[in-house]
């Protein structure tokens, strides 16, 4: 998630610390490059940019004395193009008098820098921030003026997005949304627009919410909003905000975890945007499929994913995988491996003392490491021959949600590509992401409600619902302290099912093609007096054998119907968790990164 900030100013003044600071602000979203320009009265640009972070990076370039009437910085999360000097952003336009740079995806991005080309500009970059530049200086060459440049712009750019652009004979900046955020402000001596509220805060509480389809003219003395469809003027007034700084952080969100979870459609389908423009993706399906034996290691919800890992590859690409956590693959497999052999490792934070100390000892028997990671410039990003970004921003509530589910779905991806398939199938996964949280957060709520005062129970799924059945107890012991067990459902019998009696529930999580084996598990624990809470598809059997239910939506494929399963378990934990009063953004006891054997 990158993100980006502008400002106008009535005179020229030193911008570089104001710059700075809204870098830092908007460092939570994660980044790998930064990047600021400032337009002097006279119109000349300084641009200033690099691959790095943002202390180290302002340092080198002093952006410290950056001097401007209007300034803009960006914080870049490589998706198009490797984080490098030249992808970083902001852009200029081919003769250098416009520029500005962008949040979000531009989909069409290879296909509009080939025209961009032909049409004889100077395209210096990957980064799909270029293209909206150069998508603005196509209609300004053509005589027209910036809005409406900008509203042709609009029209050519697809995908979710949002940018700054200013003009180097101009005195204003112009801020465009669709898709991604964008928040305005009044100064005291002028105006600013940023991705998001918190960075805003320090320097105004007068804010103006910029909405899809609108321009924002920001001038030094107001903001005028136009809209892209007809050019016309819209009218908003300039809100008074009284959030603080954490509230505006958490997004009007109770919690980060709450947030976390509503924001996996969107870094879902960010996810998928990048798998299908990374060249990493057929490095890692070539080395995988030439390695002897391929090792999935991870730790907590991290092996979880390598769990159902693999049996996507099993499933789809026919080829079998050894999903194991970190600390065991030493002692169980240590001796075993050798060159012939690849790991692939898994960590939100890259920096898991368990997956380091695996990886070197992988390393040291001459085996591949590659890495599914979600914090750049992280350790196992480093050492990882190849790697895939997760591309969730930063993660903040300790339990793991949104990085959990775009592992999931890297490893889908992957699979689907291992075994020949069309991955288009995965692009209506935001769409059902969305629509699952949206009928199980009610039902978690209440679910939750009904739960309090119980001691323990199980959570059982079977194949793919197998290890969402274990990420579904994890986040259940993790906020709630509370025993929970996930376990195979089919060997519920040769143990467990004592525990069962009057009341105790059972929670089962099920696939369309495991129904009847859960119906019959569901019935082992209901003639004892169990209470059978259902995770599934819509299925007259489990309406007729089960007690409550969280349905999913109909999903073009089980194994994307898997992954889903695990929504309404995060919902579940949450809601158990605040009705029992504990904050599930910070458990006791435990850290988002251990970095510690
Ligand atoms: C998940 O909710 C936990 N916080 C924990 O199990 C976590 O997944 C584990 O510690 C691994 O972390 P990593 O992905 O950063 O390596």
């Amino acid at each position: 998630m990158c993100g980006i900030f502008g400002i106008v100013t009535k005179q020229e003044t030193n911008l570089g610390p104001t710059l700075i600071e809204a870098g830092k602000m908007l460092s939570y979203r994660g980044y790998d490059s930064v990047g600021c320009a400032t337009i002097n009265a006279a119109g000349e640009i300084d641009l200033r940019k690099d691959a790095g972070k943002v202390d180290a990076v302002a340092e080198q370039y002093n952006f410290a004395e950056m001097s401007g009437q209007r300034g803009i910085l960006q914080l870049r999360w490589a998706t198009f193009g490797a984080p490098s000097k030249v992808n970083s952003q902001p852009h200029l336009d081919s003769d250098g008098d416009l520029v500005g740079a962008h949040n979000g995806n531009v989909v069409n991005n290879a296909e509009l820098r080939k025209q961009f080309m032909a049409e004889g500009m100077t395209v210096r970059s990957e980064n799909d921030g270029e293209s909206c530049i150069h998508a603005v200086e196509r209609y300004v060459n053509k005589g027209f003026g910036m809005v409406d440049a900008i509203r042709k712009a609009y029209e050519d750019l697809k995908g979710d997005y949002a940018f700054v652009i200013g003009r180097q004979d101009e005195d204003v900046l112009y801020a465009i949304k669709k898709g991604s955020g964008l928040v305005a402000g009044i100064i005291e001596d002028g105006t600013v627009v940023s991705s998001d509220l918190p960075s805003l805060l320090p320097l105004t509480r007068q804010i103006l919410r910029i909405e899809d389809g609108e321009i924002a003219i920001l001038r030094a003395d107001g903001i005028e909003l136009r809209s892209v469809a007809d050019g016309s003027v819209i009218e908003r007034e300039v809100e008074l905000v009284k959030e603080t700084m954490e509230a505006a952080q958490k997004g009007n969100y109770p919690h980060f975890m709450l947030k976390e979870i509503h924001e996996q459609p969107v870094v879902a389908g960010e996810l998928l945007n990048l798998l299908d423009n990374s060249e990493e993706v057929d490095a890692i399906v070539a080395r995988i499929k030439a390695a002897d034996n391929i090792y999935l290691a991870g730790c907590g919800t991290s092996y979880h994913a390598c769990l159902l890992a693999s049996v996507y590859f099993s499933r789809l690409a026919g080829r079998a995988t050894i999903p194991v956590l970190a600390t065991q693959f030493i002692a169980q497999y240590g001796p075993a491996v050798g060159p012939g052999d690849v790991g692939m490792f898994v960590s939100q934070s890259g920096e898991t003392k368990d997956v380091l100390n695996a990886i070197e000892s992988a390393e040291a028997k001459g085996m591949g490491v590659l890495g599914l990671v979600n914090v750049v410039g992280s350790t196992l990003m480093r050492v990882s021959e190849h790697h895939i970004p997760l591309g969730c921003g930063y993660e903040i509530s300790v339990p793991a949600t949104k990085t959990f589910t775009n592992q999931m779905i890297a490893f889908l991806y992957l699979a689907l590509r291992m075994g020949g398939h069309d991955t288009d199938i995965l692009h209506d996964l935001p769409e059902l992401m969305r629509k699952t949280i949206a009928a199980s957060d009610p039902q978690a709520a209440e679910l939750a409600d009904s739960l309090v005062g119980v001691q323990d129970f199980y959570q059982l799924g079977y194949g793919m619902t197998y290890p969402m059945a274990l990420e579904g107890a994890l986040k259940l012991k993790e906020i709630t302290y509370l025993h929970c067990e996930g376990m195979l459902s089919t060997e519920f019998k040769h143990g467990p099912l004592s525990a069962v009696e009057e009341g105790y529930p059972v929670v089962y999580i099920t696939g369309r093609e495991d129904v009847d084996l859960i119906v019959s598990g569901i019935n082992e624990a209901t003639c004892r007096g169990g209470w059978a809470i259902v995770v599934g598809p819509e299925d007259a059997r489990l309406r007729a054998n089960g007690h409550e239910f969280m349905i999913l939506p109909e999903t073009p494929t089980p194994e994307i119907e898997a992954l889903l399963t695990v929504i309404p378990l995060q919902l579940l934990s949450y809601h158990l968790s605040l009705a029992l009063g504990y904050d599930p953004d910070f458990p006791r006891n435990l850290s988002k990164t251990l970095t510690v054997d």
